[in-house]
């Protein structure tokens, strides 16, 4: 799979996403399906979605013990989306069950990457409530190695940390990054932003744009020129 826009469908029933996706007539979109939509939807939303030709990013990240993990990865590789992932502070074992309960019988599975920090984990909540006191790119780079020692495709990150991920676990290691804007854009509360250009220059394979698109008076065009920056 080459460069992509993902557009993050952070709506709250089926009914609201399917009318939202029926605009684009031309390009489908690839579409990132996240908890909100998932729990209040269940499987029969994502169903819908791959029926009609859309790619899918299932971001449930899960995070358990490993056999757990496994079990569930296994139901989530039946739905036949395209990407899904798994926190990757679940440890390399976790990561590595996950993994395993993704691949179906005859090899093939969705690909598999990990949530290193959240982005809303800032330095000062790593240290005070989760007790890791080393800097938070340092971790998040240790984090993205533990992915690719468990055998995962990549990781979402900051297209801040894009780089860097490629530099330390390879060109073809993916780099999966929300926190988009256009340069004329509201910024909302994502604090460190890039532009669609800029991401594609530092390396982004796949730029999740949520409210630039879908709160944008005209989404078609929004996501075109995502696009035009991104991918052409
Ligand atoms: O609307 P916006 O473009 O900010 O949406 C970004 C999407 O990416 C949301 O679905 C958000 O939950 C997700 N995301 C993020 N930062 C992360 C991981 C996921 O913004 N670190």
């Amino acid at each position: 799979m080459g460069r992509d826009v993902i557009i993050a469908c952070d709506f709250p029933s089926a009914e609201k996403t399917l009318s939202f996706l029926d605009r684009f007539t031309g390009r489908k979109p690839f579409v990132k399906i996240g908890m909100e939509l998932f729990y209040a939807e269940g499987p029969a939303v994502v169903r819908a979605i791959k029926e009609r030709g859309h790619r899918i990013f299932l971001d449930l990240k899960l995070h358990d013990i490993p056999n757990t993990v496994k079990k569930t990865m296994a139901v989530l590789s039946s739905l036949d989306v395209d990407i899904v992932n798994c926190h990757a502070s679940g440890t390399v074992r976790m990561m590595e069950a996950a993994l395993e309960g993704l691949t179906r019988p005859d090899g093939t599975r969705p690909l598999l990457i990990a949530v290193t920090q959240l982005t809303s984990t800032d330095q000062e909540a790593m240290e005070n409530d989760l007790w890791i006191r080393e800097p938070i790119d340092r971790v998040v780079m240790h984090y993205a190695e533990n992915a690719r020692r468990a055998g995962l495709d990549g990781v979402v990150c900051s297209p801040l940390e894009a780089g860097k991920v490629h530099e330390v676990c390879g060109a073809d290691f993916l780099t999966v990054t929300p926190g988009v804007r256009f340069a004329d854009g509201e910024i909302g509360d994502q604090k460190r932003v890039m532009t669609p250009a800029a991401a594609r220059e530092i390396g982004s394979d796949y730029i999740v744009v949520g409210r630039p698109i879908t709160a944008a008076a005209d989404p078609v065009d929004a996501y075109r020129r995502c696009v035009e920056d991104f991918v052409d």
